[in-house]
């Protein structure tokens, strides 16, 4: 078993004591930051800073030498696993991310490959040994993937949408196809996460990011039904120790109480609900992680202190509170801002945990 010299990530999403409430932030390497900047333009494209497990874990630890977090995340992207099945991945300033070849038939699913995680995505599997060995027990790794409904969203739309038509209409045209499709992207995210946790992620997490455009209905059969089978496919210990599984929903905030059932050990929440009752809603045998909304660093270091107050207090007493934005960093915000909201977590938490 690997000491760890930080360990209140993991304790707090196993319920377990803490002295203050620990936080990192979705996207905390990415291009606020100026050195991020600079090892991106040094690698070539996005997904060639992906690809090479130095300065994939240089970036990576970026923003661990300037503020305390307490976790790291393995940089990467969710669309690895498409790239892997052969769907043509590019990312095209102001255009996002672009596939050439979209699935749009049964056919084209019954074509896709489930890829192997030491196979076409060894690259992410070395850059986790890489980011282990130079984290050396600081903090915990988190390793990720997105939902099977997700990554179906920018498979069958060729990439980003406002408007959803192209999957949506498959949703409610061709149920089945659909279905095989998500079939498929859970066995591939299965692999693909204890992959993640073979090679030293110490905790997951899904992103599940479209999944609050569904209806109610929809969401249960579309997109948590396949997270559920994820979840029943990892494996929950490593190393002497217990992998935590996080699930997020963006825009998910009313459906904690079916996400709890899952059997996840911690559920991420966006600054749509108030966190005490979110806590209603998830119970008491489960983790939060969240909520600030990520805009509020575009204002100053005081009213984000009061706003880091605001949150703390919303979760109130108890064990079990990962600090965290609602959803991403924005590349816009001064790195000044993020350190005053890291530290304020810090301080202002410990009367939470006495
Ligand atoms: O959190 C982290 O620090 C880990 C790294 C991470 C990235 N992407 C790096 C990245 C993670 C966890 C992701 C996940 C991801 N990727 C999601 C789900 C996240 C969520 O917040 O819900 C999604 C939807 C994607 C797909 C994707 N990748 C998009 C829409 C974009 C932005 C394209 C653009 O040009 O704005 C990316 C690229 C990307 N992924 C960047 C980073 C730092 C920016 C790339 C750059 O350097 O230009």
């Amino acid at each position: 078993m690997t000491t760890l010299k930080n360990d209140r990530f993991l304790r707090a999403l196993n319920r377990e004591p803490v002295d203050v409430t620990p936080v990192w932030m979705m996207r905390q390497a990415g291009r606020y930051l100026p050195e991020y900047r600079a090892t991106r333009k040094k690698a070539g494209s996005f997904m060639d800073l992906c690809r090479n497990a130095e300065l994939a874990c240089e970036v990576t630890i970026q923003p661990l030498e300037r503020y305390p977090l307490d976790a790291a995340i393995l940089f990467s992207d969710i669309l690895t696993i498409p790239d892997a099945m052969g769907l043509g991945l590019t990312f095209n300033t102001g255009h996002g991310p672009q596939f050439a070849h979209p699935v749009r038939s049964a056919a084209d699913v019954k074509n896709l490959p489930i890829p192997e995680p030491e196979g076409e995505l060894q690259y992410v599997m070395n850059a986790v040994r890489t980011i282990r060995k130079e984290l050396d027990g600081r903090v915990p790794l988190i390793g990720f993937s997105g939902s099977p409904w997700t990554l179906a969203t920018y498979m069958v739309e060729g990439g980003g949408t406002k408007e959803y038509g192209n999957i949506k209409g498959m949703l409610f045209d061709q149920p089945d196809t659909l279905h095989q499709l998500l079939d498929k992207l859970a066995k591939s995210v299965i692999s693909y996460l204890n992959g993640q946790i073979a090679a030293g992620a110490q905790a997951v997490q899904i992103f599940d990011t479209w999944g609050g455009v569904l209806t109610p209905r929809d969401y249960q059969e579309f997109s948590l039904r396949y997270m559920q089978q994820i979840i029943d496919g990892l494996t929950r210990e490593a190393d002497g120790r217990k992998v935590p599984v996080i699930l997020f929903t963006k825009g998910g905030g009313r459906w904690l109480d079916k996400m709890a059932a899952t059997g996840a050990d911690c559920l991420g929440v966006d600054w749509t609900i108030d966190l005490s009752d979110a806590r209603k809603l998830a119970g008491d045998n489960i983790a939060l992680q969240g909520n600030m909304d990520p805009c509020i660093l575009y204002s100053n270091p005081e009213r984000i202190r009061e706003e880091v107050g605001n949150v703390l207090a919303s979760y109130g007493k108890g064990n079990g509170h990962v600090f965290n934005l609602g959803h991403g960093i924005h590349p816009k915000i001064d790195p000044e801002n993020v350190g005053a909201f890291i530290n304020a977590v810090h301080e202002l938490s410990a009367q939470y945990h006495k």
